[in-house]
């Protein structure tokens, strides 16, 4: 027993003394990123990387000035990587969580959960894993973590940076910049940033757990197009299918999928149909049957098909680390496809498994990889399921529909999911918390490389009070991904449900949305360029300013708008003039619900026209919102393209830069036609100054140089 206890003190020993020891192998893998590894590093058991986009390469050894050096040590069967913080970093990212937008003192569990109200573990392990913290220190400089590792982990955030693993000892990324902005610019440097989604996808979205049958499906949509209510799609959740097997529909309830979708594109909608990966154990079900003959499915640790209850009952589950899986899961979308459907969404991802335990699969269940990927235990691809999955999806509907873009939406995600699908926050409530909570959600995701995110608008579970659903709605104009959902077992979401004054809330805040998608379109290509998120922390608007670190009722959209919603209190604002805007006719200064949404001084925002759907989405005309700096001057840009297919990636699009500059009384702007080769026969351009005060329009013209004459009492303050 002594020479047991002897021996294991002399490994705990001789594992921490290793892990002190500068390994000769940390390199920098560019300008001021750095690798770092574990003396026990085994390559095989972490690449390829699931996180980098390729394996980086060695440019230098790391200078001796580098002050971010980690600690790697084992100790109780995990394996650890610490980095001590300076006092004054306040630190971000970790994905997708609950909590606050700062995560210094927090813990969470990496390990992909179908996490219903957030109730399990307090919400401190959810539907994703992303393995990375970014930093903000004291002066603004800024670095960032990524564990490269996908094995189940925690992340301690108490008094350091600390990354706990139950798998082996992994390595480290390490990325040192001057602002936060530019290390989200390098981690998507690294990981991958998502492709442009067609231009469908930023508009409004209803969906519901189900809308069925298919004369409900149309009603709702008609219902959107009768009352004048923006909306671009509608959403199919599981009960469309036949006994929830997926790749079917129910032949009563659906009995003409391409009917339901053409009669939804001829109003200007778009569809979204659910597919999850559990398939259901029944002979004669073509889906199980390829998929058994292919020999496509997860095994057990003794190398046995694995079974699990989801909501067909007795499942399997596509074995997404096995290539030739991959390409079967795309080739089932051809026919799903060709029903019109235009875009997926992959649900219970994490995998969820009913009956399995802790609710997905055990541990040491069995991928068999191949290409480069080896084969490992599910403890190793648990969290990379969703995002093997959605990879493959992403294939298919590419393969379906070559000139779309794909778009999917996944529940389940890892580091540089982003790649592939955009994300939702999961089954949140209809809380006021939970409200509050999905700016925090969502920043943090965007902090993590996912800039395409939102949550369930208006709340998942629970009934949602009307008072609710107006501030809801009013805040989530202002997301990303703006879906309203709901379960099956709670009272109807749709912006009418509650009653004509929530109506008229949520038709001005979707029209405020709408006539911002000239500005929401330019930030997606941005978000496509560069990384940068949609919805930023207003730390971001000066990251020397520490007061503006733990805000998190208030947010930026891009760099130029400053969102306020009506409940926050107190909010710590960025400096400088943030000027109040009128959008779409509102006064938020005197609403119970819409949000104040203020114009940065020296931006320029392009508002397009108030429109139902983007299928009208014409910038024939746009109005320049234009707030003077202190020099009287302004900038802003634009991007434009098709809104759909690839042409773009050729070339064809264009971007603009508008300039503002007043003299004496008079505001002239500027419009140049910066890059691209989309032609475009000039359009009518409206400048409308916001002051102060007031605001004050010219007229309609067809130039690109446009002149106002403006009172002189509206400019003193300029
Ligand atoms: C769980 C998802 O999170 C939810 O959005 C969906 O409605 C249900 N599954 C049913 O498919």
């Amino acid at each position: 027993m002594r020479k047991i206890s002897l021996f294991i003190y002399l490994l705990t020993f001789y594992s921490f003394q290793v892990a002190f020891a500068i390994n000769p192998s940390d390199k920098l893998i560019g300008k001021d990123v750095s690798v770092f590894y574990p003396s026990h590093y085994d390559e095989h058991q972490h690449q390829p990387s699931m996180a980098l986009l390729k394996e980086p390469k060695v440019t230098g050894d790391i200078p001796t000035n580098w002050e971010y050096n980690p600690h790697f040590y084992s100790k109780e069967g995990k394996t650890y990587a610490t980095l001590s913080v300076a006092k004054g970093t306040s630190l971000y990212g970790t994905g997708e969580t609950t909590g606050t937008l700062i995560r210094n003192g927090k813990t969470i569990t990496l390990w992909n959960t179908d996490n219903f109200k957030y109730s399990i573990d307090n919400g401190k392990r959810l539907y994703q894993s992303q393995p990375w913290v970014l930093g903000v220190n004291a002066d603004g400089t800024s670095f960032g973590v990524i564990a490269d590792n996908t094995w189940k982990q925690q992340i301690d955030l108490s008094d350091s940076i600390r990354f706990i693993s139950n798998g082996p000892a992994f390595r480290l990324i390490i990325i040192k910049r001057n602002s936060p902005q530019e290390v989200i610019r390098e981690l998507t440097n690294l990981i991958g940033r998502m492709e442009m989604p067609p231009l469908w996808a930023l508009g409004y979205q209803q969906s519901r757990f189900s809308y069925v049958p298919d004369t409900r499906i149309k009603s709702v949509a008609d219902t959107f197009r009768l009352k004048n209510i923006p909306c671009d799609v509608i959403w199919m959740d599981i009960n469309y299918m036949e006994r929830f097997k997926i790749f079917t529909f129910d032949k009563v309830k659906i009995p003409d999928p391409k009917e339901v979708n053409d009669y939804l594109h001829k109003t200007g909608f778009h569809s979204i149909w659910m597919i999850d990966p559990g398939v259901k154990v029944e002979k004669g079900y073509s889906v199980y049957e390829s998929g058994t003959l292919g020999d496509r499915w997860v095994q057990t640790s003794t190398h046995r098909e694995f079974h699990g209850n989801v909501w067909p009952g007795q499942c399997v589950f596509p074995d997404f680390t096995i290539p030739e899986t991959r390409t079967w899961w795309s080739g089932l979308y051809r026919d799903f496809m060709a029903t019109g459907a235009d875009g997926i969404w992959n649900d219970m991802n994490e995998p969820s498994v009913f009956d399995g335990p802790d609710g997905t699969m055990p541990e040491n269940n069995w991928h068999r990889g191949g290409g480069d990927l080896p084969a490992g235990n599910h403890l190793r691809y648990h969290n990379v399921y969703g995002m093997l999955m959605v990879k493959a999806s992403r294939v298919g509907l590419l393969n379906a529909n070559p000139d779309k873009r794909p778009f999917v939406l996944s529940r389940s995600g890892y580091l540089g999911s982003n790649r592939y699908a955009a994300t939702w926050t999961g089954d949140n409530s209809g809380t006021v918390d939970n409200m509050k909570l999905a700016i925090p959600m969502s920043l943090n995701l965007g902090l993590s490389g996912q800039a395409f995110s939102g949550p369930d608008m208006g709340g998942f579970t629970g009934i949602t009070t009307p008072d609710l659903f107006g501030q809801w709605v009013a805040m989530g104009a202002f997301f990303p991904f703006m879906r309203g959902h709901a379960s099956n077992e709670t009272n109807n979401k749709e912006p009418w449900a509650f009653g004509p004054e929530i109506e008229d809330v949520s038709r001005t805040a979707l029209n405020r949305r709408y006539r911002l998608l000239p500005y929401f379109y330019t930030l997606f290509y941005e978000a496509s360029k560069t990384g940068m998120p949609i919805m930023r922390p207003v730390f971001f608007s000066n990251p020397k300013d520490t007061l503006l670190r733990k805000e998190q009722q208030v947010f930026l959209v891009g760099n130029d708008l400053l969102i306020i919603p009506k409940w926050a209190e107190h909010p710590s604002l960025p400096e400088g003039n943030w000027r109040t805007i009128s959008i779409a006719g509102e006064n938020s200064l005197n609403d119970k619900y819409q949000a104040d949404v203020r114009i940065k001084e020296g931006a320029i925002v392009p508002l397009g026209k108030i429109i139902q759907n983007t299928a009208q989405y014409n910038l024939d005309s746009l109005t320049l919102l234009v707030s003077l700096d202190q020099k009287g001057e302004a900038r802003g840009t634009l991007y434009e393209d098709a809104g759909e297919g690839f042409n773009y990636l050729k070339g064809e699009y264009r971007t603009f830069e508008f300039r503002a500059k007043q003299k004496g009384n008079i505001l002239s702007v500027k419009i140049d036609s910066k890059k691209g080769s989309l032609k475009h026969p000039g359009r009518n351009y409206k400048v409308k100054l916001v002051t102060d005060n007031s605001s004050v329009e010219g007229t309609w013209t067809k130039s690109s140089l446009l002149h106002i004459t403006v009172a002189s009492t509206m400019l003193t303050k300029n």
